[in-house]
């Protein structure tokens, strides 16, 4: 099965992982109504205005200019689509998974279904939502049957932004269905956009690939968080015991320490899976609490650390002038979603320190309230008593730091000078 060229296609949520989707889409040759309901949003979008990592405004003036792609918010633009993929927001409300976006996706599209047409849900959530939650308003509002009348599947989305090797082209892609010409018609959609696609038994199975693979990120990356606490009380380097059981070829997988987790996956999606085991099974998923425990407790620890190097220096958090390097949740990235530098912020700022910043990516509106952004100058790194860093862009002055390495805790390896306190 193909899927004609040309075909109208509708990528409800232009974020993260619905623009480069879109962008995509566009540039197979397809006609892409890109539908979000932020008017900021959209507005850049229609100057060419990029507001993530993996889009570039290039990218978004070659869209603009074959003329095949519109942002808006108007439902009437959806009329007629063949394919539409659903890629907005699963956060999470009082610890359990909201749905309300996906939902409300479903409400938006059901009026314009055709027989025939293929409804591909993306966005990360436990297994059964396509089935038990979307499918059912799809249905209602169209009158249509999933299966029968129309194709209906979920393919969960791996990117990861700023990654310069994997991106949504060369990156596999899980393709499921909720029966075999569902399939077939989600694998031919993205059989044109991505090298390689893989078929999953049913939708729950790709629902719940997807949270296994953010769980291992998570769950491992707690396991060398904790590692590092003790190691810091043995007296040991951490990152050099990792870069050790590194060197096995086999049955071992490299995660690195840092100041706990953020974005838009790992601090939420984790819990999609434990909240679903208490559900069913009434009994949490072990693994994922005690890396929530663990995770969630790093930037608390990273200040801990903060006061005791301060206190070795006989300075006291309060008052002191504290330089924070790098406000977003990972390297080379702006995206400050749940980023540890926050809470990390909101902390020494209740001890007392005078905060300021160094990130170059960051959006200024997403610096922490009461943190001053400044550049990385000789001026400002000696005018700090502590500098801390917690993202390692390329873009910082890495050899300016290193200078003054006697005043800097480093969460993220970066610095190498033996006078660095690290992580
Ligand atoms: N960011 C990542 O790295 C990543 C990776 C894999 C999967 N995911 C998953 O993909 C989904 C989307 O994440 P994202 O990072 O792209 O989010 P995002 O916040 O960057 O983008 C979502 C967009 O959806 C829009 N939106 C919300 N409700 C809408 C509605 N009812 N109709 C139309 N638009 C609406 C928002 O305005 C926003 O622009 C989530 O489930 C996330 O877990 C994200």
């Amino acid at each position: 099965m193909t899927v004609a060229q040309g075909s109208r296609v509708v990528v409800v949520g232009q974020g993260y992982v619905g623009l480069p989707l879109a962008m995509r889409a566009v540039q197979v040759g397809h006609t892409v109504v890109g539908f979000d309901l932020a008017k900021d949003r959209l507005d850049r979008l229609r100057r060419g205005v990029t507001f993530i990592d993996d889009v570039t405004d290039d990218d978004l003036a070659d869209a603009l200019g074959t003329g095949r792609y519109t942002p808006t918010d108007d439902p009437a633009d959806l009329a007629g689509f063949d394919t539409a993929v659903v890629c907005v927001p699963t956060p999470l409300r009082d610890g359990a998974p909201d749905l309300r976006h996906v939902e409300d996706s479903a409400r938006l599209l059901a009026p314009h279904l055709r027989r025939g047409a293929c409804v591909v849900l993306e966005s990360t959530t436990y297994p059964g939502t396509t089935e038990e939650v979307f499918a059912p308003i799809l249905e209602a509002g169209s009158g249509l049957r999933a299966g029968a009348d129309f194709h209906l599947g979920y393919s969960p989305e791996r990117i990861d932004p700023s990654n310069p090797t994997w991106g949504l082209q060369n990156t596999p892609k899980i393709v499921s269905g909720v029966d075999g010409p569902s399939t077939a018609a989600v694998t031919a959609f993205y059989g044109d956009l991505v090298d390689t696609t893989v078929p999953a038994p049913g939708t729950r199975e790709a629902e719940l690939a997807k949270l296994l693979e953010n769980t291992f990120r998570h769950v491992n990356i707690a396991l060398v968080n904790e590692l590092a606490v003790y190691c810091h009380e043995l007296g040991l380097d951490v990152w050099s015991v990792v870069d050790m059981a590194a060197t096995k070829p086999f049955g071992f997988m490299r995660f690195t320490p840092g100041p706990g987790v953020g974005g838009h996956c790992l601090p939420i999606d984790p819990s999609y899976l434990s909240w679903q085991a208490r559900r069913a099974l009434g009994r949490a998923f072990r693994f994922v609490e005690i890396a929530n425990d663990v995770n969630d407790n790093m930037p608390g620890y990273v200040v801990s650390r903060v006061a005791e190097h301060l206190n070795r220096r006989r300075r006291a958090v309060n008052g002191s002038r504290v330089l924070l390097v790098g406000l977003t949740y990972k390297r080379n990235s702006g995206d400050a979603r749940q980023s540890p530098a926050t809470a990390v912020a909101r902390r020494l700022s209740d001890l007392g320190a005078e905060l300021s910043a160094v990130d170059p990516l960051i959006a200024p509106d997403e610096v922490p309230h009461g943190v001053a952004l400044v550049a990385c100058t000789p001026e400002a790194v000696e005018a700090a008593d502590l500098v801390v860093v917690l993202a390692d862009h390329d873009e910082i002055d890495w050899e300016l730091l290193e200078r003054h390495g006697e005043r800097v805790l480093d969460t993220r390896n970066r610095l190498t000078g033996s006078a660095v306190d690290r992580l």
